[in-house]
């Protein structure tokens, strides 16, 4: 049992003052004060000054191993998810063997099950060639998503088959976009179109970090005939633009206008954007200083500090930073553990405190080590996560915990 006392707790768009106590995984209760009987087992953390907010769902990583683990692991990315107040993370198939059928889907589980600090999902790919064995062959139940590229990027894994582009809306599972651009982002929704008229239900289709104010309002007008459209931005598209970047180079898609970031805030303050994924894409500085860098940011360790940032400027409120970083997720990944800070919901969830700090400045815990946001100032910081109802992380310090597969 843990007993967190005076920790400050999201209600509407403000905090409030609650006394926790945490047991099998859930808040059993949350009241003003928690007497001394319900003290007298169990750990105590005084928690004054600090903020308890549902931990971030991080549905768009790249672990990289197996294959590219010199990049990043199961350890370290699922680490950094920690320091960064994630609890659960969703990882995408573009592996040096790309995932894309039941063995490596099975390979990738098992490394992920023996070495995750965290809950996790994994994506399976679409190939020109793999829909009808995805359809029917029970892929689809081991995996959270499926995962299409209709450009290049880490790994060759494109489509470009009609038949598969259309048949993979023929079954339940989310079906995620990297678009490339504006084309790939018509061609799909066509795609889903048609796909809406000729199968009698269609699955989500998600639209993976746009980064353009075009897409934004391309994707407000069609999410007014589907509905069970969802959009997704990365922190580097919202705050970081041409102008204003000067670090290592090359991301997909690339950074744009200052015009464009106002752009995502806005769609993001009118629900045309729903969730937040970092697209944690670790690469090492060693490669990232080549003349033709791969792409790719890590993200893990500073997306809730940043958002906390907008928080407190105002750009966007408390209850849509918790609904862009878990409650939206769970939604659509069918997570069904309680959304928020309340009786019997799952304790996956993380502490704040409030200080002067700036990113990087004890190290990063990725293992290709650095950060796009090197420097910047922050004043929200992390310093435990818990997930369901384990400590697996506290101020510096990892605990590895039994962990889940969580879309299975
Ligand atoms: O910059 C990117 N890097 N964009 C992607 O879509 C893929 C990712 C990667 O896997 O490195
Ligand atoms: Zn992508
Ligand atoms: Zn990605």
């Amino acid at each position: 049992m843990i007993i967190l006392k005076k920790v400050l707790i999201p209600r509407e768009n403000s905090w409030i003052r609650r006394d926790i106590i945490i047991e099998n995984g859930v808040y059993s209760k949350i009241s003003e004060s928690i007497d001394e009987y319900d003290l007298k087992n169990g750990r105590v953390i005084q928690c004054e000054g600090l903020y308890l907010i549902p931990s971030f769902i991080d549905p768009h990583v790249h672990v990289r191993e197996p294959g590219y683990d010199y990049k990043e692991d199961w350890d370290t990315c699922t680490r950094a998810a920690l320091k960064g107040g994630a609890s659960a993370i969703f990882d995408m198939p573009n592996n040096k063997i790309p995932v894309t059928d039941k063995k490596t889907i099975k390979e990738k589980g098992e490394i992920a099950f023996n070495k995750s600090y965290v809950n996790y999902g994994l994506y399976v790919a679409l190939t020109d060639d793999n829909v009808d064995e995805i359809r029917k062959s029970g892929i689809q139940k081991a995996v959270c998503g499926i995962k299409i590229y209709m450009s290049k990027t880490t790994g060759d894994i494109t489509v470009r088959s009609e038949y598969a582009l259309l048949n993979i809306f023929n079954q339940t599972r989310p079906v995620l976009v990297h678009t490339g651009s504006v084309d790939g982002l018509l061609k799909i929704l066509s795609s889903y179109e048609k796909a809406a008229k000729k199968f009698s239900s269609i699955p989500v289709l998600y639209i993976c970090h746009v980064s353009t104010g075009d897409e934004v309002s391309i994707l407000r007008k069609w999410k007014e005939i589907f509905p069970w459209i969802h959009v997704e931005v990365s922190p580097h598209h919202l705050f970081l633009n041409k102008e204003n970047y000067k670090g290592l180079k090359r991301v997909l898609p690339p950074l744009c206008s200052k015009k464009d970031n106002e752009a995502l805030w806005k769609g993001i303050d009118d629900k045309t954007i729903d969730l937040i994924g970092t697209d944690h894409a670790p690469h090492t500085v060693e490669e990232k200083k080549k003349e033709d860098p791969p792409a790719g940011f890590p993200g893990l360790e500073t997306a809730l500090p940043l958002l906390f940032n907008a928080l407190k400027e105002e750009r966007i409120t408390l209850g849509t930073l918790l609904r862009i970083t878990s409650v939206n997720t769970k939604t659509l990944f069918r997570i069904r553990k309680g959304t928020g800070v309340q009786e019997n919901a799952c304790a996956d969830c993380t502490l704040i405190e409030e200080g002067e700090f700036f990113i990087g400045q004890n190290g990063y815990i990725t293992k290709c080590g650095w950060s796009p946001f090197h420097g910047w100032k922050y004043t929200f910081n992390p310093v435990l996560t818990m997930v369901d109802g384990f400590i697996a992380y506290e101020r510096g310090r990892f605990f590895r915990n039994p962990v889940k597969n969580l879309c299975i």
